[in-house]
């Protein structure tokens, strides 16, 4: 348990599980095999996870361009799951192999419509990276490749991710337990 901005936080994984996690993912990926990757981290929740497993990516050898979208759904949490992108990518995907990365895959809105967007752009390939699976909330028709670790349905914060902007910068993944 850590005090951060006022709150108790419940670590869920730590800094030594998601290395570790990163580290197998890469090697995985490696295994995988690609032909003029390019890494798509879908922000803002992703950067630090795309930040950590593109250097793991580079201990195997891998060397893909690295690229982000921002994407945005229309009414998180409703039923919709309209997704619009905030901006875009500068690169070509065509006949490229493309690796998305997001943090969570949770009802998979908005990977799905990043996939079906890659696709309809001529990408070879499209895999899928997830630090957390939150397999239990899933909606879209879609599933990831490479996944750090099953998520249970909490809210969680950290390595990137946020709750109201805030707690985007913990080197962990925790729980907001309530005040301190
Ligand atoms: P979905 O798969 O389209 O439902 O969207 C998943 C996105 O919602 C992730 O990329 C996160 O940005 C956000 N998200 C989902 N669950 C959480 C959470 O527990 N904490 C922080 N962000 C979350
Ligand atoms: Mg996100």
């Amino acid at each position: 348990m850590a005090i951060v901005r006022g709150k108790e936080i419940e670590v869920l994984f730590s800094v030594e599980q998601i290395a570790e996690q990163n580290l197998k993912m890469a090697a995985e990926i490696a295994a995988g095999g690609h032909k003029d990757l390019i890494v798509i981290a879908i922000l803002k929740g992703s950067f630090v996870f795309a930040a950590d497993l593109i250097r793991a990516l580079h201990a195997v050898k891998v060397e893909p361009e690295v690229e982000f979208i921002s994407l945005a759904s229309y009414g998180a949490g409703t039923t919709g799951g309209e997704v619009r992108i905030l901006r875009d990518i500068e690169s070509e995907v065509k006949d490229r192999d493309v690796l998305l990365i997001d943090d969570i895959l949770e009802s998979g809105n908005t990977l799905k419509f990043a996939r079906d967007l890659m696709i309809e752009r001529g990408a070879n390939k499209v895999n899928i990276a997830v630090l957390l699976d939150k397999h239990s909330k899933r909606k879209a028709d879609i599933d990831a490749d490479y996944v750090g670790f099953d998520c249970p349905d909490y809210f969680v914060v950290g390595y990137g991710m946020d709750v109201g902007h805030a707690f985007r910068e913990l080197p962990y993944v925790g729980v907001v337990k309530g005040d301190a």
